[in-house]
């Protein structure tokens, strides 16, 4: 279903909405692999002695499918630059996930409508999960028509085709295959740092009933084991310190594959084996958590300690109407089998206050769930109705005011708790990647723990990119502060 279209009438011939009914039927569609991408040689110069700059917004999928479209223009001979001004190109990647992430686009994109003025060479593009919103598309075709390019997230391969329709075309390009694609392997990717995200697997089928995920990012589908494997080997191999593996609900990896029996829990364990100091993941889906995970992760080494799952609410009704699939129950069952295998894990998470119809009662549900697991952070969020998706159609009648208050009183609870588990590591020496300096001062460094917790000591700038070990003197909130120990010997694989 490929859609390019340069008449901004017919747009909708192409387009199809969000239909909650319809994706819930999807199929068992092969999904090839393609082995075979490559920048159309009529457009390898065409980015010589040019700019590009993309703004991303939301999640970790997003920043890497940044570094992909950062890779494929790098193809193309385009630098990058943090300069509006000189910029030829300026994409804005989206996420649609919340009202406000949308908001923030729409209001960038009429500061970018005086800078398209200025220059109208220059190419803007917006891309990402909003671009999969047909609403969103309508949108931004009748308010913001300077817009020369809109792409979704399942054909983000024909960045390079694209641009080249959007420079050529004095219409608005817009290109969003309501059904997903198929899986490109071999796109180049622009990493930066000593920290690489790898794709495990794409899209969602969970189907919460007020995420709109699932709709913007396709079903779910896994790579390959040995494509993911040899990314990862390749990745080691140039010295990346730390790996981050991602999927929706990475716990669902594999379950499309028909011609084999491999999960998560196995992929962990082959991944384990490669040397490569820290391996993390995100995000893991409770119910899809089974037990050969949590013995593969038990046997640490470059598995970390940290498990982000979130919990979204700590009551059964509401977590039938988000359509979790698991019981507050079953939530609090798996935390004590992880913490039984992994007593020193760190667990965070995701909640959502003020959800339709949610009554004081079970929002305190939520809170005391809270407190018997004491995750050690978790990001807290208004509930914010998405378009298509059914939460959207329950009435809601929650004041914004009560809203707002739950989600106070949830982040104290969680500051609190955060405090106590933090303060139990004063005194204790720990494995810190050096990141860089921190933020306010640059004789601070600042790096990360095994379990992701943010240490900031003093120290040289050679430090930077390596393992330390930090004795930990101070607690505030946020972050915690430490001194570097000189003679400790570094531990790169964990215990
Ligand atoms: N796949 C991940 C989450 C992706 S979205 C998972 O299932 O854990 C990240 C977080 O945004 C969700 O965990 C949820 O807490 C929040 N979120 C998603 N849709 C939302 C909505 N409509 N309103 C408020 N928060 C939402
Ligand atoms: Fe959204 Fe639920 Fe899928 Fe997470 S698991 S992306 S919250 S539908
Ligand atoms: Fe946002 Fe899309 Fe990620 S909606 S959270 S960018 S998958």
């Amino acid at each position: 279903m490929t859609t390019t279209n340069k008449s901004k009438k017919d747009y909708s011939i192409y387009f199809q909405p969000p239909s909650y009914s319809d994706a819930k039927k999807r199929g068992k569609e092969d999904i090839e692999v393609h082995y075979d991408f490559n920048v159309p040689e009529d457009m390898k110069e065409i980015g010589k002695d040019k700019f590009y700059l993309i703004q991303t917004y939301g999640c970790q999928m997003n920043e890497h499918d940044t570094e992909t479209i950062k890779g494929m223009l790098e193809q193309m001979g385009y630098r990058s630059t943090d300069d509006r001004k000189q910029a030829d190109i300026i994409l804005l990647n989206t996420c649609a996930v919340r009202e406000n992430a949308e908001d923030k686009v729409f209001g960038e994109l009429g500061h970018l409508k005086h800078l398209k003025l200025e220059k109208p060479s220059l190419i803007l593009g917006v891309c990402g999960c909003m671009s999969q919103e047909e609403g969103v598309v309508n949108r931004i075709m009748k308010k913001h028509p300077f817009v020369d390019l809109i792409f979704g997230t399942h054909n983000i391969h024909r960045v390079p085709v694209l641009l080249k329709e959007a420079m050529f075309s004095r219409e608005m390009v817009i290109e969003v295959w309501s059904k997903e694609g198929d899986i490109i392997e071999n796109l180049p990717k622009k990493r930066e740092g000593i920290k690489a995200w790898v794709n495990i697997m794409y899209g969602c089928d969970k189907f919460c009933t007020y995420c709109i995920v699932p709709y913007t990012r396709g079903k779910e589908r896994s790579r390959r084991p040995q494509d993911v494997i040899a990314e990862v080997r390749e990745l080691a191999r140039q010295g990346f310190k730390e790996i981050m593996l991602l999927g929706q609900n990475v716990n669902a990896y594999g379950k499309d594959f028909e011609d084999i029996e491999y999960r998560f829990g196995d992929l962990m364990d082959d991944i384990r084996k490669i040397d490569i100091p820290r391996v993390r993941f995100t995000t893991s889906h409770p119910r899809d958590f089974d037990d050969h995970l949590i013995e593969v992760l038990a046997k640490k080494g470059n598995l970390v300690e940290h498990i982000h799952l979130p919990v979204q609410s700590g009551n059964n009704e509401i977590l039938k109407r988000m359509s979790r699939k698991y019981t507050r129950e079953h939530y609090l069952e798996l935390v004590r089998k992880i913490k039984k295998a992994i007593p020193d894990v760190v667990l965070t998470s995701d909640i959502i206050v003020g959800f339709p119809g949610e009554t004081d009662e079970q929002f305190e549900d939520t809170l005391s769930l809270v407190n018997e697991v004491g995750f050690d952070s978790a990001f807290t969020f208004i509930y914010s109705p998405r378009e298509g998706t059914p939460a959207a159609a329950m009435p809601d009648d929650i004041p914004a005011e009560v809203k707002k208050q739950r989600l106070y009183r949830l982040n104290d609870a969680l500051n609190a708790i955060s405090k106590q588990r933090n303060e139990l590591l004063k005194g204790q020496t720990l494995e810190v990647l050096v990141e860089g300096e921190s933020k306010n001062n640059a004789n601070v460094l600042a790096g990360r723990t095994r379990t992701n917790k943010l240490v900031h000591f003093e120290g040289p700038k050679e430090l930077i990119g390596q393992f330390v070990q930090v004795r930990i003197t101070e607690t505030p909130t946020f972050y915690i502060k430490g001194d570097w120990v000189q003679e400790a010997v570094t531990q790169q694989l964990g215990s």
